[in-house]
């Protein structure tokens, strides 16, 4: 068998969704994401009924993905999971299932990291015409993280900004939950903004200095303007829904672009790419195309099926880590957050 046909089955049970996909090489052959309703009347992710889920979910699921893929366990090359960033309950549920399988079929283990998977989705064969040459920048957006990298290979990223508080899908989410709307709210505030006018609605826009990011002040200021108009009517939500969500989009995508042109003209990198969960953001994926095409960069927006959490991105890169032998064995115990994982990347260089 050539080194590129290796078959790798991934897991991914960080936060809310269980996914499992199965690779050939760089190619998806399934990806299988079990998202978890159960979280939508609470306005966020409740831990204990994640892992409640996952563990429910989680063989139906892997066996989903082999099925689809056309595979048997037999077939498989190694097993690639996430072992942080995440929630601890959920992660053990991945990490253990992970364990066993690997142990069971006597395979290697690859362990990746969540915000890494994210940026080295781009790696999925047939997503661009090529993938990003190193070195590239990243501007990963998600639930939990906002981060601009630079990406000097597989093993090499660099968090060269980071946000100070809120992360910009955290933003999303709570505007939502302000608003009323159920979680997550990322996806419903793209959708009403697309008939919104955001003119009018006055947001305070964070002010930081050098790459790092902030929102609590934008959410903060969101949530007042509302409590202001409401005093006087009511029905304020109601009847500016879309202008409100149009209007709290707009200032999250001018703060991220705003730091995206810096970190370009800091670095002198123009080979830019987008990641995490709120890359599907429609009115972020336009502005940054729009802007590459004004400041000459090269622009990699990912697939929407590779934007929010999946296990094919944990896949791609197991796939990496397969080729340099790098493993890990039964001892391996998931991390919370990016300050906790073992040495390795990212790396921040402040
Ligand atoms: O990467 P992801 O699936 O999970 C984490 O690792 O956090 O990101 C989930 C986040 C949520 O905050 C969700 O509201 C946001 O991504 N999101 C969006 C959109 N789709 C998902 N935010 C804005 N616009 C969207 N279309
Ligand atoms: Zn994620």
């Amino acid at each position: 068998m050539i080194q590129e046909e290796v078959i790798i089955l991934a897991i991914e049970s960080s936060c809310d969704d269980t996914s499992a996909a199965v690779l050939r090489g760089r190619k998806v052959l399934s990806n299988i994401i079990a998202g978890q309703k159960v979280h939508e009347e609470y306005g966020g992710v409740v831990p204990e009924l994640a892992s409640r889920a996952h563990q429910q979910n989680i063989v139906p699921v892997v066996q989903s993905a082999l099925n689809h893929a056309g595979i048997a366990p037999g077939d498989l090359d190694a097993v690639a999971f996430t072992l942080g960033p995440g929630l601890i309950g959920s992660l053990l549920v991945g990490v253990t299932f992970s364990k066993a399988l690997a142990m069971a079929l006597n395979i290697p283990l690859v362990q990746v990291d969540h915000l890494e998977a994210h940026v080295l989705a781009h790696f999925i064969e047939g997503q661009h015409p090529a993938p990003p040459p190193f070195p590239f920048l990243c501007l990963t957006v998600s639930g939990g993280h906002t981060q601009i990298l630079r990406v000097d290979s597989p093993f090499d990223l660099h968090i060269i900004g980071n946000t100070i508080d809120d992360a910009a899908g955290e933003a999303f989410d709570k505007a939502a939950k302000i608003m009323g709307l159920p979680y997550p709210g990322g996806p419903l505030i793209d959708k009403l903004a697309l008939q919104g006018n955001p003119e009018g609605i006055r947001l305070a826009l964070p002010r930081i200095p050098d790459l790092d990011f902030s929102f609590s002040g934008l959410k903060t200021s969101f949530l007042y303007h509302i409590r202001d108009h409401l005093k006087e009517n009511p029905a304020y939500i109601e009847e500016r829904r879309n202008d409100l969500a149009a209007a709290m989009q707009q200032a999250i995508v001018k703060s991220l672009i705003e730091k995206l042109i810096l970190a370009s003209k800091k670095t002198g990198i123009r080979h830019i790419a987008l990641a995490g969960g709120v890359s599907a953001n429609s009115h972020l994926r336009k502005t940054v195309v729009d802007t590459g095409r004004e400041k000459g960069w090269t622009t990699y927006i990912p697939e929407f099926r590779y934007t929010t959490d999946n296990a094919a991105m944990i896949g791609i890169a197991g796939w990496f880590k397969y080729h340099e032998g790098i493993f890990t064995d039964q001892l391996a115990t998931p991390y919370a957050s990016a300050s906790g994982r073992p040495a390795g990347n990212p790396k921040s260089s402040g």
